[in-house]
């Protein structure tokens, strides 16, 4: 079905939505037209969550059913070098906010380097070789830090990473619903991390992550080119276990 803006409607939303105003999902040729904008806004993001992009229907095949925006998201490294709107990076953080945790204790925090600011550099010269070839073009990059005591008693928290974990992807499916890279990175000198950002003992660094808007796959360098596709699974069987380990 294809659901397309009605001319009555289209001023309204004009500046509320992406470039492609179209939506299109693959299996039907019939177009309706929506006339109420807030409506139109509703099916274009109803759409756009519920529809494998064409990449991923080339390379992903689930096994069982899940949502599309699941598999949707993967980790490209080829980036615009663009800034992206401080309103679009806060929504990156406002989706990881919103994960969930232990306690609801939250013990996450994001420092982040926009390119072209003083901080870039701190940032950027944490990673190695390897990730800085790519990350170079990304509009930001953050380091994921994870409280790693209660704040309400100060005892240790055993879920820190794994609740940063949770905010990580739901950061990273934002940005995927968004059309952006978010690319997880351990590459890159943990150490160093704590003492060039300051970061107190009381909390863990977790991983970087590179933010940035999708650019072609020829902009990479041609090694990388190669890895810039949407990786598979292992079976289920491999990963569920009832009852007991097995091995
Ligand atoms: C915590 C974490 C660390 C990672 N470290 C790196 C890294 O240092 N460099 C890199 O190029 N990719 C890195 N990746 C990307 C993974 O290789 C990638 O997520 C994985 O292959 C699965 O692919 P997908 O994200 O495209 O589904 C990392 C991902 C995560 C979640």
């Amino acid at each position: 079905m294809r659901f397309a803006i009605s001319s009555r409607a289209e001023g309204a939303v004009r500046d509320r939505l992406p470039p492609r105003r179209r939506i299109i999902a693959p299996k039907s040729n019939q177009t309706n037209y929506v006339h109420n904008p807030t409506t139109f806004i509703t099916l274009y993001y109803k759409t756009k969550l519920m529809t494998l992009t064409p990449e991923i229907q080339q390379h992903r095949k689930s096994t069982h059913d899940i949502a599309p925006y699941i598999l949707n998201r993967w980790s490209p490294r080829a980036m615009t070098g663009k800034p992206i709107k401080d309103e679009t990076l806060m929504s990156l953080f406002e989706a990881a906010r919103w994960a969930p945790s232990s306690y609801n204790a939250q013990p996450w925090r994001f420092i982040y380097a926009k390119r072209d600011t003083e901080h870039w550099n701190k940032l950027f010269n944490l990673m190695g070789e390897f990730n800085q070839s790519w990350t170079k073009s990304a509009a930001v990059i953050i380091i994921l830090i994870a409280r790693k005591n209660f704040e309400h008693n100060e005892k240790p928290s055993v879920t820190h990473m794994f609740d940063a974990g949770s905010a990580w992807e739901n950061l990273a499916l934002e940005a995927s619903h968004r059309n952006l890279v978010a690319h997880g990175m351990e590459g890159f000198d943990y150490a160093k991390a704590k003492t060039a950002l300051h970061i107190p003992d009381n909390f863990e660094v977790c991983a970087m992550i590179a933010i940035g808007e999708r650019a072609d796959l020829n902009t990479l360098p041609e090694n990388l080119q190669k890895m810039e596709v949407p990786s598979t699974r292992k079976p289920l069987s491999e990963i569920i276990m009832e009852g007991k380990f097995k091995k």
